[in-house]
């Protein structure tokens, strides 16, 4: 399935971990790592990865915009994953591939400039007194969301 995950400076190396399992798990083709985001090898990255680091492809950018930059002009769409003015509910927009999803920091949320860089924004709506997600849940619900809509496009 050609969809990568960004992890747009993201904090906690627990929350990284857990993205990894997930991609792997949804059968994501990578993972940008970027900014602050730590990367692998790490033992305390193993804790939640469980060896899906080593399943799953990944770089690492110092720069997120630059990375969503350079996804852009190899043609993948970018979309951000962020409570934004404007975004598009995440079960009602279209998705085409390839594509990349950015998530963002756990407080500041996805950066401004990969904000306004992405082609579209996408948004989970809160239903209870909280009003974000854990980054890592966000993940895996957008990851299984754009497989379902991928398998329902009958491709493999
Ligand atoms: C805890 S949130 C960041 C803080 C959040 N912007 C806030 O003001 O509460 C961390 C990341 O998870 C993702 N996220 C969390 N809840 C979300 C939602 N309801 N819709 C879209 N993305 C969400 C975004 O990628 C966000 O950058």
């Amino acid at each position: 399935m050609p969809v990568y995950g960004l992890l747009d400076n993201v904090r906690s190396v627990w929350n990284v971990g857990s993205m990894f399992r997930t991609a792997d798990a949804a059968g994501l083709a990578g993972l940008y790592l970027a900014g602050m985001t730590a990367t692998p090898p790490r033992p305390d990255m193993e804790k939640t990865a469980l060896g899906a680091t080593r399943t799953v492809p990944w770089d690492y950018w110092a720069d997120p915009a630059a990375a969503v930059g350079h996804l852009r002009a190899a043609g993948v769409r970018v979309v951000a994953v962020e409570q934004a003015p404007g975004a598009a509910d995440w079960q009602g927009c279209g998705w085409s591939f390839p594509l990349c999803f950015v998530v963002g920091h756990e407080v500041r949320g996805v950066g401004s400039t990969v904000l306004a860089l992405a082609d579209t924004i996408v948004a989970i709506p809160m239903a209870g007194a909280k009003t974000s997600l854990n980054v890592a849940v966000s993940f895996g619900l957008i990851a299984f969301e754009i497989r379902r809509r991928w398998l329902q496009e009958g491709r493999p």
